[in-house]
C-alpha cells in the first residue's frame, strides 16, 4: 500500500479534482483505492454524490472500524462500467467535524497507525487536503509516502506551493527519528493551464526552472472539468471519448510512471 497526498496551501488549484481523478483512474486500472476526504468542506465526498458525514473524524477520533466509515463509489460515477472491472474505489467521507480532528488527537501517528491496518487489503490511499495547514496536516505528513502538488501557473498558487514545501521539509527530521524515509515528491502538476497567455507560459517556465523534471505535463483549462464537478462524476465517466479524458489519462500515465520509479 502507498499513501499519496495532494497538497497546496492555496485553495482552488485542483487538489480535489486531481485527488478524485487519480483515485478513480487507478481504480479503473484495477487497483483497490481509498480516497480520504481530509477537508472539512467535503468536496471529495460530494464529487461522487456521497453524503457529507464525519467518516474521517469517526475513524481517527472515535476509532470506528473501517467497515463503518468506508463508502463504496458506484462505478458508473467514475468509470464507464465494464464487466471485467476488477478495481474498487472507496471513499472515507468528510464534513465540518473534520475540523475538530486536530484538537482531538495527541498522537502524531494516529493516521499512520489506522491505515497500517489495511496494508495488505488496499493498493493506494489518496488524501485530499484542505488549504489551511493544521495539526491534522502533521498527522497526514507522518503517514504519507508521496506528495503531489497541484498548482495554477499563477503567483499565489506558487506561494502556496512554497509554503507547502517548507512544511514538508520540517517533517523530514521527525520522520527520520522514527525510521520513516523522507516523503517523496511525486510531482508538481500545473492545472487550469492557459497555454495561449504569456503569463501562464512564463510561469510554466519558472516552474520548470525551479522543479525541473518534477513538473508534469500541464492540464489545460477545459469546461468539461467543471461540468464533471457539477454532474458529480469524473471526466472518465461523463465524457470518456473527449480530449479532456485523454489528457486526464495522460496524467494517470505520469502518476503510474512516478509511482513505479519510486518503488
Ligand atoms: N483543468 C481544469 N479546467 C477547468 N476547470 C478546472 C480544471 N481543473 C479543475 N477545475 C475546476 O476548478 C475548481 C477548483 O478545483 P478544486 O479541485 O476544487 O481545487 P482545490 O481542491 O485545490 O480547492 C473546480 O470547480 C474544478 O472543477
Ligand atoms: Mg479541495
Amino acid at each position: 500500500m502507498k499513501i499519496i497526498s495532494l497538497i497546496n496551501e492555496k485553495g482552488g488549484v485542483g487538489k480535489t479534482t486531481l485527488a478524485t481523478h487519480m483515485a478513480a483512474g487507478l481504480a479503473i486500472r484495477g487497483k483497490r483505492v481509498i480516497l480520504v476526504d481530509a477537508d472539512p468542506q467535503g468536496h471529495a465526498t460530494i464529487a461522487f454524490d456521497l453524503d457529507k458525514e464525519p467518516g474521517f473524524y469517526d475513524l481517527i477520533v472515535r476509532n470506528a472500524p473501517f467497515g463503518q466509515v468506508l463508502r463504496v463509489v458506484p462505478p458508473e460515477r467514475y468509470a464507464v462500467p465494464a464487466a471485467d472491472m476488477s478495481g474498487e474505489l472507496l471513499v472515507i467521507p468528510s464534513n465540518i467535524e473534520t475540523r475538530s480532528i486536530a484538537g482531538s488527537i495527541s498522537d502524531a501517528f494516529a493516521i499512520l497507525k489506522r491505515f497500517n491496518q489495511l496494508r495488505n487489503a488496499i493498493d493506494y490511499v489518496f488524501f485530499d487536503t484542505s488549504p489551511t495547514p493544521s495539526l491534522l496536516h502533521s498527522s497526514i505528513y507522518m503517514a504519507t509516502d508521496g506528495i503531489i502538488y497541484p498548482t495554477k501557473c499563477e503567483s499565489w498558487s506558487f506561494d502556496g506551493l512554497r509554503e507547502s514545501l517548507t512544511h514538508k521539509d520540517q517533517f523530514s527530521p521527525i520522520r527520520n527519528n522514527y525510521d520513516l524515509s523522507d516523503i517523496k515528491v511525486l510531482g508538481v502538476v500545473p492545472t487550469m493551464f492557459r497555454g495561449r497567455t504569456l503569463e501562464h507560459q512564463d510561469n510554466l517556465r519558472l516552474l520548470h526552472d525551479t522543479f525541473g523534471s518534477l513538473v508534469w505535463e500541464p492540464l489545460p483549462v477545459r469546461t468539461i472539468w467543471a461540468e464533471a464537478t457539477s454532474a458529480r462524476r469524473t471526466v472518465f465517466s461523463l465524457a470518456p471519448n473527449s480530449g479532456t479524458a485523454e489528457e486526464a489519462w495522460r496524467m494517470i500515465g505520469q502518476l503510474e510512471e512516478r509511482i513505479y520509479e519510486q518503488s
